[in-house]
């Protein structure tokens, strides 16, 4: 009986936090899904189309201030992006997410890291160092990333691409291309023509 109460409540709790996070985003299209456990940060610099959906404990940050440093990030999602559980979507720059495009759990997409790889950097600790990035993140439409994969800063995905799970996106990917592997690499690249794909 009390623990009925108390997931009850939990519930409700969770609810109420989730309308929050729902309704700091800058815009979020019509018809959208958001299971429990998302978390926003920054979401005045988030942009969301129509008929999205959003798996449990998704993240999607945009950071305007980080350790006394101010960025201007930009997210922008398309119309009918699914985003499976887990995901983490991040940027101090830009990421962009065309129409259509799938993501598998626990994907993640990042424009930054917690300092630059210098030598100067290392003996900071790691929270304290500044945001660093090397670019913002383009992935084009009707994508889909396999499950656990990783796009990195500066990287652009073309359109009607399929990321490998586990992969390690580090480098461009062209339109019509499957890329796998860490350091992922194209495995596949067809030639789009008006009437037909030809295999390059
Ligand atoms: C990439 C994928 C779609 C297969 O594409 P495909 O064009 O059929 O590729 P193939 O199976 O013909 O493999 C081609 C080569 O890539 C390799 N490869 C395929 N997927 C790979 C992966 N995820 N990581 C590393 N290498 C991979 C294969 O071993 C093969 O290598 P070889 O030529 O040396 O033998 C599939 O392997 C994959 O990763 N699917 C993601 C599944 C997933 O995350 N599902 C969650 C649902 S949202």
């Amino acid at each position: 009986m009390l623990a009925r109460l108390l997931s009850r409540l939990l519930f409700r709790a969770e609810e109420a936090r989730l309308q929050k996070e729902k309704k700091s985003i800058g815009h979020l299209g019509s018809g959208s899904t958001i299971r429990t456990g998302l978390k926003i940060v920054g979401g005045e610099h988030i942009s969301i189309g129509e008929d999205f959906y959003a798996g449990p404990d998704c993240r999607i940050e945009a950071w305007d201030a980080y350790e006394g440093e101010k960025y201007n990030p930009v997210i922008r999602i398309g119309n009918r992006v699914s985003i499976q559980s887990g995901c983490h979507i991040g940027a101090i720059r830009s990421v962009e997410i065309g129409d259509d495009t799938l993501l598998g759990a626990h994907v993640m997409i990042i424009d930054h890291d917690h300092g630059s790889t210098e030598l100067s950097e290392l003996e900071i600790s790691p929270a304290k160092r500044k945001l660093f990035s090397k670019g913002g993140v383009t992935i084009g439409e009707k994508c889909w990333l396999g499950e656990n994969s990783v796009v990195l800063s500066g990287v652009t995905i073309g359109k009607c691409c399929v990321i490998g799970a586990n992969a390690v996106v580090t480098q461009d990917v062209p339109d019509y291309s499957v890329a796998a592997g860490n350091p992922a690499k194209i495995i596949k690249h067809y030639m789009h023509t008006e009437n037909h794909d030809v295999p390059e």
